[in-house]
């Protein structure tokens, strides 16, 4: 990864917060219909595959490269499910060798990752984000719609640690009554295996996963539970920002971590940007609407990352500490859309 000869100033929006992080869909198909994010009673199977919509390989590098331009510096591929995009490892490649991006990671479902690690890593992908809520197979197939098998997922994680990927990361969204009786189980599987676990607060996001608060287990329950039976310390955060609490098992079996979205909102230090596969801004998770900006791109990327700027120094989301309130937008985002 190549970094840029002059660092440049990032913007900073209407909260100081700097423009660091881009989390870029490249599709806004999935094979799983998670019921959290794309439920299957909601998003018919044959959603997302019209492909005239979404940014061409040449358009995304065009807004990558005017987002560095900006210090965003650290990128993550998503969806829908990334794996589904035609011809990914080659888009892999152009974008890794942008300058100033010094971080390039994705998050994946894992179910076709056996048959594309290693073309992946070959082209320049640093770090692996696999999203697994449990590992019980009936419970996975369940969890992911009826499309999934645990199986298919175990193959690609060993694919990944067979091209080179350490310190993978696992997403474990836990819901009550759902697979909170999995956590103790994943936390097993994990530790010692050089990879790291997060649990992750079911969120309410998007308008059609009919979000339920009761069905939240707070981080400092699960904390509780695996800090009973496995005792961990609190570590510091990696950087600025990250979202996740960090704890290591004090008997050095490797790292844990905890994202607390509902019940401990960590606003004030985000500095991520969303980019829809058809080319729209979110600057939150939970914004009602983008802002296209495919049009922009035609003009180059010193254009666009002036008017990306612009954007940015007028951004003031800071929904996670206003749920609830009366000033809380309504209405959000697709989670599939945005990737997460
Ligand atoms: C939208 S997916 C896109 C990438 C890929 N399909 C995957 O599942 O890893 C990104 C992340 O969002 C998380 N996610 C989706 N809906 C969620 C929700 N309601 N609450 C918390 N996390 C959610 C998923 O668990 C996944 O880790
Ligand atoms: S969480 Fe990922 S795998 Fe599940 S439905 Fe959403 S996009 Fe697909």
């Amino acid at each position: 990864m190549s970094a840029l000869p002059h660092p440049p100033q990032s913007p900073l929006d209407r909260l100081g917060r700097p423009l660091h992080d881009l989390r870029l869909s490249v599709i806004e198909a999935c094979n799983f219909r998670c019921g959290y994010c794309m439920p299957a009673d909601r998003v018919p199977d044959d959603y997302g595959f019209d492909q005239a919509g979404r940014l061409s390989f040449d358009e995304i590098e065009t807004l990558v490269r005017g987002f560095a331009r900006l210090g965003m510096h650290k990128l993550r591929l998503t969806g829908g499910e990334p794996l589904l995009r035609k011809g990914l490892p080659a888009l892999v490649e152009r974008l890794a060798k942008v300058p100033g991006i010094t971080d390039l990671a994705m998050t994946t479902n894992a179910s076709l990752l056996a048959r594309h690690a290693q073309a992946l890593r070959d082209a320049g992908l640093q770090r692996l984000t696999i999203s697994l809520d449990a590992l019980d197979p009936a419970l996975f197939r369940t969890l992911s719609g009826a499309r999934g098998e645990i199986d298919d997922v175990l193959a690609g994680i060993a694919a990944a640690e067979r091209a080179g990927f350490s310190a993978i990361k696992f997403n474990c969204v836990v819901q009550r009554g759902v697979n909170d009786h999995e956590v103790e189980r994943m936390a097993a599987h994990f530790r010692g295996s050089g990879h790291v676990l997060r649990f992750i607060e079911y969120m309410d996001v998007g308008t059609c996963n009919g979000w339920d608060r009761a069905r939240v287990v707070p981080s400092r329950e699960l904390h509780a539970r695996i800090d009973a039976r496995w005792p961990l310390r609190a570590l510091d955060a990696n950087y600025r920002g990250e979202v996740a609490e960090r704890h290591a098992f004090i008997d050095g079996t490797g790292e844990i971590g905890f994202i607390s979205s509902v019940t401990a909102p960590f606003c004030g230090d985000c500095q991520r940007a969303r980019v829809s596969a058809d080319g729209s801004l979110y600057t939150c998770l939970f914004s009602g609407s983008g802002q296209p900006m495919r049009s922009w791109l035609a003009d180059g990327e010193a254009a666009f990352s002036s008017r990306l700027a612009g954007l940015w120094s007028r951004r003031a989301d800071r929904y996670s500490e206003l749920r609830g309130s009366v000033r809380a937008p309504r209405k959000h985002v697709e989670m599939f859309l945005v990737g997460g």
